[in-house]
């Protein structure tokens, strides 16, 4: 099984506004493609966790590269593991209801430590964004 992290940046204005539709697109696609992960946003950044089986992982990472709404995309991690972090969610997010505002405060930092370029450690951003995973409240995955 392999795992993405990466980072991008929305091409304009707020990465949250296009959260409801890429949660939708990927909750749609994913499962089917056996693909699991996280997204994050904050202010006009994204980061991402994808993992599934190699090709059909290629296969969603090519559509996301070319997908408009975003530039900038870097790859964090890149590794083969023998489990997904995120098995039960096609693709989770963080809680916009209760909680919102320590859920932005929890976002801000994973992105700002995926963005410091000396404190990188990709393999530690993962088991925090999977400790992460126990506090997500149930009806704000899917
Ligand atoms: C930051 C970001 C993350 C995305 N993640 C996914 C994803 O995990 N799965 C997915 O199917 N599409 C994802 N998309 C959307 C794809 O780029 C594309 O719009 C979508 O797969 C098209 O789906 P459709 O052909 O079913 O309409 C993402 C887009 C962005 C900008």
């Amino acid at each position: 099984m392999r795992q993405i992290l990466y980072t991008s940046r929305a091409s304009e204005g707020d990465a949250g506004t296009h959260l409801p539709d890429i949660l939708f697109c990927s909750r749609r696609n994913n499962p089917e493609l056996g693909v699991t992960g996280i997204l994050l946003v904050h202010g006009d950044h994204f980061l991402q966790l994808l993992e599934g089986d190699p090709e059909q992982l290629d296969f969603v990472v090519d559509t996301i590269a070319g997908d408009p709404r975003h530039c900038d995309m870097r790859v964090i991690l890149d590794r083969t593991v023998a489990r997904p972090s995120f098995p039960h969610w096609s693709m989770a997010a963080l809680p916009a209801g209760d909680g919102a505002e320590d859920a932005t405060v929890q976002a801000r930092d994973f992105v700002a430590r995926s963005l410091d370029p000396d404190g990188i450690a990709g393999e530690a951003l993962v088991e925090d964004l999977a400790a992460l995973r126990a506090r997500l409240k149930a009806d704000a995955v899917a």
